[in-house]
């Protein structure tokens, strides 16, 4: 799998939110951070093309984010910084099979997987319940479930653990670690991150660190002392 930026930069209404710029994205698992307002979110949207740079390209294994949009998204799933929205129907175990549809397997195999994906994340029990009821941490691994299903090659989490108690904050920790997938995580928290293989820091709308994540947790400091 390889995510290719080439000159590619984004803005809203004249305004920059990422500049320009260049790299590649091989590694396994790669994090994101920066002040709020810096940039992730728009990058990790330009990957899957649900921002559309407005210069340069970005390509997954090739394909255009912003003309291939479907293949590409295919292969990256993308787990949303408010959940709520990505989740479209009301109750859970039926949201999640919505993800498998276009599979068109027998109902019984549908159920199988989303019963499967439910265990994985030790949330069976909220199989049958409205979404609009759930808890925020509750939420976070319901989407996480909800984009896994189907069996995507990268997932971008957009600050995972955001709003998750100490015990789902843990249980998303060994997820993410444990995922086959590659992995692409914005973050607030750094502990989570603090053994990834690379590290990006956005800083007003700039890559402003690129490197093992004691080097750009160091900098990232500094930038907001
Ligand atoms: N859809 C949009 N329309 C207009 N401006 C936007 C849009 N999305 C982002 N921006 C602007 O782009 C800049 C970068 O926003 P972005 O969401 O990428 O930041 P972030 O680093 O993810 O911040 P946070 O840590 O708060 O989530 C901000 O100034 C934001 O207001
Ligand atoms: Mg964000």
């Amino acid at each position: 799998m390889q995510i290719h930026f080439e000159q590619a930069g984004a803005s809203f209404e004249g305004r920059v939110a990422v500049e320009p710029l260049t790299l590649s994205l091989t590694e396994r698992r790669i994090g994101i951070i920066g002040l709020n307002g810096s940039g992730k979110t728009t990058f990790a949207r330009m990957i899957n093309g649900l921002v559309k740079p407005t210069q340069g390209r970005v390509t997954v294994d090739g394909f255009d984010s912003a003309s291939d949009g479907e293949t590409v998204r295919a292969k990256v799933g993308f787990i949303f910084q408010n959940p709520q929205n990505q989740i479209i129907l009301p109750i859970l175990h039926e949201d999640i099979a919505l993800g498998l549809k276009n599979r068109r397997l027998p109902r019984h195999a549908v159920d199988a997987a989303v019963d499967g994906i439910l265990r994985r994340f030790g949330i069976e029990r909220l199989s049958g319940r409205r979404v609009h009821e759930l808890s925020g941490g509750e939420l976070q691994l319901a989407a996480l479930a909800s984009v896994l299903v189907t069996e995507p090659e990268v997932v971008i989490l957009d600050e995972p653990t955001n709003q998750l108690d100490l015990r789902n904050r843990a249980l998303v920790e060994k997820t993410v670690h444990g995922l086959d997938e590659m992995a692409i995580v914005i973050s607030h928290d750094l502990d989570l991150i603090r053994d990834f293989d690379r590290v990006l820091l956005f800083h007003e709308g700039r890559l402003a660190a690129d490197d093992a994540p004691s080097q750009v947790i160091a900098r990232y400091r500094e930038l907001a002392a």
